[in-house]
């Protein structure tokens, strides 16, 4: 079997995926226009070429002004909706999503606006497509720890539909450790904890995500190969990194897909999955990242076949809902 119809046929959960991420610039163009609000460029050409990023803040500040469009519960469906339609061609089977609703409620759209938008398309997905799903509410690190108690408080009647809390946006200058009583809160009421670290960051940041506060997973993660000790841990608590091949190109953390650590990671027996992030702005869903990195760091079948296995045994799902797949 050649790898492209490995890949296609293989089943795959996706565990790094922000919906505002998934918001391809066509949707964008629509929903401003039925809003009555200018989008900051005026083409898809536009929108595109701007798409070309030197580090993760360039794309912050325009991933933010692109979902400035979405103000009605009907926005959140569709770009939901739109994401589950892509990751069902990719034989997705189960998606654990990221939000930052931090980034709507900042511009006046209330938080029950975003949530039930994105909770409804998922229902749909499971009953039209098939595809189950978790929700992880992320804080943003860019804010301060008071924000995100205020987030959290905000939210509460929506707690027992998030299977987790997130921490993303500009980490340089924002450590886990910023953060330290919230994630501590959090854990406290149950949520997993799941942690962007080691991105652009240090590997300190790793090691305060998942030494002192205790992360269930590691979003990105690259740096944690700097440290002996780090990998140790990694691979002696089965704690999964999230890995996103196409958004590591995308926002230089790597020169080079040759330079990915993800086939390191998978010899060193770290539990390492891949993954789309923001794939609107990256270039690629996440059948694309594993063609991609797949032909980049020549990836045998077994080796496929392990990241496909991994994503599920990574999930927080039940352990009979991953024997389903596994
Ligand atoms: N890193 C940090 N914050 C983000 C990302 C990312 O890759 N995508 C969306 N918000
Ligand atoms: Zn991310």
């Amino acid at each position: 079997i050649d790898r492209a119809a490995l890949i296609a046929k293989l089943p795959k959960a996706e565990l790094h995926l922000h919906i505002e991420g998934s918001f391809e610039p066509e949707l964008m163009m629509q929903i401003a226009e039925r809003n009555g609000i200018q989008t900051a460029f005026k083409t898809l050409e536009e929108a595109k070429a701007a798409y070309a990023f030197s580090n993760l803040q360039e794309f912050l500040d325009i991933y933010y002004q692109g979902m400035a469009v979405l103000l009605h519960k009907q926005d959140f469906y569709d770009l939901t909706w739109a994401y589950l339609e892509r990751a069902a061609a990719d034989n997705v089977r189960h998606v654990e999503i990221f939000f930052d609703p931090q980034a709507h409620t900042e511009r006046g759209v209330a938080f029950a606006t975003v949530a039930d938008g994105i909770l409804e398309a998922l229902a749909d997905g499971e009953t039209k497509l098939g595809i189950t799903s978790h929700v992880i509410m992320s804080f943003l690190r860019h804010l301060s720890e008071e924000d995100g108690f205020a987030l959290l408080e905000e939210s509460k009647s929506y707690h027992a539909r998030f299977i987790g809390v997130g921490l993303d946006s500009s980490e340089i200058g924002h450590p886990p450790s910023k953060f330290a009583r919230l994630f501590a809160k959090c854990r406290e009421l149950g949520f997993k904890l799941c942690l962007h670290a080691g991105e652009e960051g240090p590997p300190q940041y790793v090691q305060e995500a998942l030494i002192d506060i205790g992360a269930d997973r590691i979003d990105h993660g690259n740096r944690s190969m700097e440290d002996e000790g780090l990998i140790q841990v990694l691979r002696d608590t089965q704690t999964p990194l999230t890995n996103c091949p196409l958004s590591n190109l995308s926002l230089c953390v790597i020169d080079d897909l040759k330079q990915s650590p993800l086939k390191a990671q998978l010899e060193a027996g770290l539990l390492v999955t891949v993954n789309s992030d923001d794939p609107a702005y990256f270039g690629g869903y996440v059948n694309q990242n594993y063609q991609a990195i797949a032909d980049a760091l020549d990836l045998s079948n077994d080796q496929l076949i392990q990241l496909a296995r991994n994503s599920f045994t990574a999930a927080f799902m039940s352990e009979a809902d991953k024997a389903k797949h596994l």
